[in-house]
């Protein structure tokens, strides 16, 4: 079986807490100068439905770092943007390079690309899931402040792709989720129902972040959901992160955001911009913890 990398839950506990491990140490090789290229004559396909400036960049240079090639593959110029089947598609790419990364809309699409992939599928978001960010998010975490295992994070804001991944990586990494969106934005009630007990919902974030270890949040509107920014801005107006929310945290408490941010709208840019922020170190940790993830994949 082909193992890929669709959700967190493909992959198993241990494994996981390796890959941020190995992370760690990847990025401490690449600061070191070491070369280090496992991946010699290997290519990554990367598809792009949506737009991304750090889910490119990040795992185009780990190829590159890795002494593998990507190619960057956008509806406009392929033939899956005039409606060639998905199955088709999957099949032929498959054929040809190691291993595939795709941002879509559909997950259903994805899954459905995977079926009919003969090397690793990796999400790197759909409307549902966004587990690469988690890699990324759960290594910063770790690197400030140790394991995340039995520690409380809290999402504030939309119950989307991210919110979604955080289920899942509280499953996967063993901590508490508490959760507060306005009412109508909660997450996917299934998706919510696997953590049992170990997520919880609010619709006041004070409540949420109260004792908490890391504050995460996104954007009101995400990429598909434009026209609904002005009537999100009106919804999520009382779900800004901003000083009062860091204050009710632990005082260790840590500040993350997947980016790109809208400073005055989820958070304010005195929390974004200030020293409880890991955004920065989790951004770049794209990078090393997708090296990781390729490297298992790919071993
Ligand atoms: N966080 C994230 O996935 O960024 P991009 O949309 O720039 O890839
Ligand atoms: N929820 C956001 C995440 C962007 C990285 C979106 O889907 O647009």
């Amino acid at each position: 079986m082909t193992q890929h990398f669709l959700t967190l839950l493909d992959i198993n506990k241990p494994d996981l807490e390796a890959m941020i491990q190995r992370a760690i140490e990847l990025k401490r090789m690449q600061k070191a100068g070491e070369v280090f290229e496992p991946l010699k004559n290997k290519v990554l396909g990367m598809i792009f439905d949506k737009s991304s400036t750090r889910t490119r960049v990040s795992f185009e240079t780990a190829m590159a770092h890795f002494g593998g090639h990507a190619i960057f593959l956008s509806p406009r110029d392929t033939q899956l943007g005039r409606g060639e089947p998905i199955a088709d598609s999957a099949r032929v790419l498959s054929s040809m390079v190691d291993a595939i990364m795709i941002r879509t809309f559909d997950h259903e699409g994805l899954t459905q690309f995977a079926d009919n992939s003969s090397v690793p599928v990796i999400n790197a978001l759909t409307d549902t899931y966004h587990p690469c960010q988690l890699l990324a998010d759960v290594q910063a975490y770790t690197e400030r402040r140790g394991s995340i295992k039995g520690k409380t994070v809290t999402w504030i804001g939309d119950g989307n792709n991210m919110c979604h991944s955080y289920i899942n990586a509280a499953i996967q990494f063993g901590f508490h989720l508490t959760i507060a969106t306005p009412v109508g934005y909660e997450p996917d009630a299934q998706i919510l129902a696997t953590a049992g007990d170990q997520a919880k919902i609010f619709n006041n974030p004070l409540d949420a972040a109260k004792g908490s270890d890391l504050i995460a949040t996104d954007v009101w509107a995400s990429m598909g959901q434009e026209e609904e920014q002005k009537k999100r801005e009106r919804d999520f107006a009382d779900f800004q992160v901003t000083a009062e929310t860091m204050a009710v945290a632990n005082s260790d408490a840590l500040f993350t955001h997947c980016l790109p941010a809208h400073r005055g709208e989820e958070v304010s840019a005195e929390v974004i911009d200030g020293s409880q922020s890991m955004t920065w170190d989790a951004a770049e940790n794209r990078l090393h913890s997708q090296k990781a993830l390729l490297e298992y994949l790919l071993k």
